[in-house]
């Protein structure tokens, strides 16, 4: 297997497409709709794609809509390895208003998952050779145990990799109670992780430090959207902005930013070069449409002009 690798148990075709107005009640004229294989982890592994690298994703597929989405992914050349389950893969909808110039996403329920099929998963993981990172990115479908990414986290040790999380909530928790090596919440999950309403970016980072003392992370990359985003280690936090854009859609802007910052650690990046890069990554993905990610050119054009400050953790 590759270096990389995602794993992606609640998987999503996106179907996007454009109305003149949503407005209730009339049949709304949609345009052609574009179908994209979604999903946290694939998401990541499409991003890596994009940005030159390589990654396996492995994920949960089934039905007429899982051969749907396989065939998306093939088309795309992604390497995978796919666990058949007996359930239909969702499909969301994402559909741009063309009067108020706002998207609105529509997430539909994933499908239940037995037992043996999320078994199924991290077994492969347990047995694949070579694997330096595991990224696992997005919710949880039902029957998925809440401790799936702590089991995760267990295997990801015995195999002398590193886990990189991108989730929330309950599971999140379970696996820092393992400890991983790298989280990547927005201001509102960590805010709901420390059990408060709302951080502000100086509580966060103090937030992050004492999560990373009691060994639920190595490292903590807080994202805040157009504001950029801090890392934080042991001894460090840095920070950097996010360039000013023409935003046109931000979905995927974490998963692509996730993608940026894995693929430059395996490259041997520093901290510093790792966050502008995931923030170059990211922010590249709002410049286009719908749930089309970056490209490359825009994400080298972007990282080239950002700069992060290093802040010694106790001034932060
Ligand atoms: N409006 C924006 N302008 C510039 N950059 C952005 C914008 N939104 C997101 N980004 C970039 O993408 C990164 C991740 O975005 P964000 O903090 O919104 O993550 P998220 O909430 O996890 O997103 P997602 O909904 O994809 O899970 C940001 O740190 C930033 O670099
Ligand atoms: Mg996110």
């Amino acid at each position: 297997m590759e270096k990389i690798v995602t794993l992606t148990l609640n998987p999503a075709i996106d179907k996007s497409t454009t109305v003149k107005a949503i407005v209730p009640d009339k049949k709304l004229r949609c345009a052609d709709p574009v179908f994209e294989p979604g999903g946290g982890g694939v998401n990541v592994s499409r991003a890596i794609r994009k940005l030159g690298g390589t990654s396996t994703a492995v994920y949960l597929a089934g039905g007429y809509s899982g051969k749907h989405y396989e065939h998306l992914l093939h088309e795309e050349g992604l390497n995978s390895n796919v666990v058949e389950i007996s359930g239909h893969t969702r499909e969301n909808l994402i559909v741009m208003d063309e009067s108020s110039n706002l998207q609105y996403r529509f997430g539909m329920p994933g499908p239940r998952i037995k037992e043996h099929e999320w078994q199924k998963c991290l077994q492969i993981l347990e047995e694949a050779q070579g694997v330096e990172y595991i990224v696992a990115s997005g919710s949880l479908p039902e029957g998925v145990p809440v401790d799936i990414f702590a089991k995760l986290a267990a295997i990801t040790r015995r195999k002398n990799a590193r886990l990189i999380l991108d989730t929330s909530g309950e599971p999140l928790k379970q696996a820092m109670d393992d400890g991983v090596f790298m989280i990547k919440p927005n201001l509102g999950e960590l805010s709901a992780l420390h059990g408060v309403e709302e951080l502000h970016r100086e509580d966060a980072i103090e937030a992050a430090q004492q999560i990373i003392r009691q060994g639920g992370c190595e490292v903590m990359v807080i994202s805040m959207g157009p504001s950029g985003a801090m890392l934080i280690t042991r001894d460090n936090v840095y920070q950097s902005p996010s360039p000013t854009v023409k935003r046109k859609s931000t979905v995927g802007a974490g998963d692509t930013m996730v993608a940026g910052m894995v693929l430059s650690l395996t490259r041997g990046w520093e901290w510093g070069d790792v966050l502008k890069y995931g923030i170059a990554a990211g922010t590249a993905t709002t410049l286009n449409a719908g749930t089309e990610l970056c490209k490359l050119a825009d994400v080298e054009k972007l990282y080239k002009h950002l700069k992060s400050v290093k802040v010694d953790a106790h001034f932060a």
